[in-house]
């Protein structure tokens, strides 16, 4: 039998052995904010096995901003996912934050996905029937702030991304560059340590991709966040620290990287 144990079980035998616990969160702030080893991830579907990793490595120091390239399909978004706690390893240590990621629970995964990651994809997906505004308050109030300072500190974020003339706008009535803007705000409003962007500019014209590509820089700066990028864009990858392909499951750093400036 391998069914997954009662959550109580897994939560009590997890608490004794799981790096996750309170003892690993005191790792000196020096360490590496991931460290991927042995990553492994396959898939099971109806049409059979499909393995994208089997011993993937990776470390990502904090305050890097590294760009991932790499052909459609070679596993960019699942492997996001997997740091960001929105997918589970098939085997391997995923170390997020000083979290091993690779072991929580479903309630812990959302927990620490809302304390420590922001996440922005190439489509927004903003709520259509909230404005600008609100849709940034939104994780605020899902952690229990109450609304008129969830409100205040949204404003705040609307002007950090240069859109306080636009607090009222539904996203209908914005811009693509426009709500990518304000998706960055809501992936930013509970100040987490790491950025994970999913081709944040894939479906931007050039000139807004740029424009949108040096806001997440600036943040990225000003806020000492570490930051992955996904992207199909090989110039705005080589102003990242570090540039590197994911290909036949493994991670290459290329010869292009900028200074990160
Ligand atoms: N939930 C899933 N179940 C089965 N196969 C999946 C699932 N998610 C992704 N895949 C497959 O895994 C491969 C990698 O997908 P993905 O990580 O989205 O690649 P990329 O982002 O690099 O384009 C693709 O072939 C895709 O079809
Ligand atoms: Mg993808």
């Amino acid at each position: 039998m391998t069914e997954t144990p009662p959550a109580a079980a897994s939560q009590a035998s997890r608490s004794a052995r799981d790096p996750g616990s309170r003892a690993h969160e005191n790792r000196l702030d020096g360490s590496p904010l991931i460290e991927v080893k042995g990553l492994g991830k396959t898939y099971h579907t109806a049409r059979g096995a499909l393995t994208l990793f089997e011993s993937l490595e990776l470390t990502v120091e904090r305050g890097e901003m590294v760009a991932i390239v790499g052909q459609s399909g070679a596993g960019k978004s699942t492997l996001l996912h997997i740091l960001g706690a929105l997918d589970a390893a098939s085997q391997g240590t995923v170390y997020c934050a000083s979290i091993n990621v690779s072991n929580l629970s479903s309630r812990q995964a959302a927990a620490f996905r809302n304390r420590e990651i922001g996440y922005v994809w190439q489509f927004h997906y903003l709520l259509p029937e909230f404005t600008a505004q609100e849709n940034v308050a939104m994780p605020l109030l899902a952690r229990g702030v109450r609304k008129q300072e969830a409100m205040a500190l949204a404003a705040n974020w609307l002007k950090e991304v240069d859109l306080d003339d636009r607090t009222g706008h539904r996203p209908g009535e914005l811009s693509g560059g426009e709500q990518q803007r304000v998706a960055l705000a809501r992936a930013l409003v509970n100040s987490p340590r790491l950025l994970l962007a999913d081709e944040p500019t894939g479906d931007l014209d050039q000139v807004t991709a740029g424009r949108i590509f040096e806001l997440i820089q600036r943040l990225h700066a000003s806020h000492g966040l570490t930051s992955i990028l996904v992207t199909h864009n090989l110039e705005l990858a080589s102003r990242c620290t570090r540039v590197l392909r994911l290909e036949r499951g493994q991670l290459t750093q290329t010869a292009a990287a900028g200074t990160g400036g």
